[in-house]
């Protein structure tokens, strides 16, 4: 079985501590939603989980099936089988998005994947996510729509074929259609068995892609763990009820570490705030 496992992970930008020793275990098979409230270190985590420069590890581990990441880059970090679908996904112009994913798929194998070949593959994914064919000779992400960069990440991640899929925000600035295909591509992974940490704030997606558990970044630690029934809890909820219920504060920057709180099942408040 594959894991991906985090232990005590530090990590600093530009010399600020954002996590600051996050524990987190991924099995294969499991669908993670990692929320959280904003600036509170989500992105930070899967950007360094995918080995971005920018993120320097302090301390701790990542342990992909027992074997620690870190002194790998990215495209060692990616031939071993993880993949991140990025928040803002970067346009790269003079680089045609078919010949970027045709590179992508070619440094993984011994020998170059034969045109016929890619282009079913290209095909198929730009199928499964309504993707206009013809705009995979355009460079890639250059001018294209929030949609149709979400797209391009999913279409990347069908064609690589990973193990541990990193999803951050995929919904975001998508319509309800592009939601409903990206969803669709999602539930196939986990129907494949992937292993995947993801990032939404749309509760709607996880009606679509169940996660098996929920985890909540607070101030750079996983301040707690919890079953799917978190995903409305939530949503209607926010998350005011870390402090009301678990005395967990969510002020950055607080000097008291909290620890973990991990449950199962929780009561949603009935008395829907508006
Ligand atoms: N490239 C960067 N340079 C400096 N600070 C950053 C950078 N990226 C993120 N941060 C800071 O790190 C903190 C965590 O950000 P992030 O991980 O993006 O949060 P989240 O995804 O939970 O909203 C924030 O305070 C943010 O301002
Ligand atoms: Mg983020």
């Amino acid at each position: 079985m594959h894991t991906l496992e985090i232990k005590d992970l530090h990590v600093s930008i530009d010399g600020k501590e954002i996590l600051k020793g996050v524990n987190l275990k991924i099995d294969e098979n499991e669908t993670v939603a990692l929320y959280g409230p904003n600036g509170h270190g989500k992105s930070t985590l899967l950007m360094t989980i995918m080995g971005h420069p920018r993120y320097h590890v302090d301390s701790g581990e990542i342990l992909l099936d027992g074997e620690n990441i870190l002194m790998m880059d990215a495209s060692e970090r990616s031939k071993k089988g993880l993949f991140l679908a990025m928040q803002m996904p970067i346009e790269v112009p003079g680089v045609p998005t078919a010949d970027f994913l045709r590179s992508a798929i070619n440094s993984r194998r011994d020998k170059p994947i034969s045109l016929s070949e890619f282009y079913k593959l290209l095909n198929e994914a730009t199928k499964e996510v309504n993707f206009p064919f013809d705009m995979v000779n355009r460079s890639l992400n250059e001018g294209f729509s929030g949609g149709e960069k979400k797209k391009n990440e999913i279409m990347q991640m069908l064609i690589l074929n990973p193990i541990f899929d990193l999803v951050d925000e995929i919904d975001s600035g998508l319509d309800v259609d592009a939601i409903n295909y990206v969803a669709k591509a999602l539930k196939e992974e986990q129907e494949k068995g992937k292993g995947i940490l993801i990032i939404s704030h749309y509760a709607r997606l996880y009606e679509i892609v169940k996660p098996s558990r929920v985890a909540i970044i607070v101030d750079g630690r996983i301040a707690f763990e919890g079953d799917n029934s978190y995903v409305e809890k939530i949503d209607v909820e926010g998350y005011e009820w870390l402090e009301s219920e678990f005395n967990i504060s969510l002020k950055k920057g607080s000097e008291a570490k909290p620890k973990v709180i991990s449950l199962g099942t929780c009561a949603i408040r009935k008395n829907r705030a508006k």
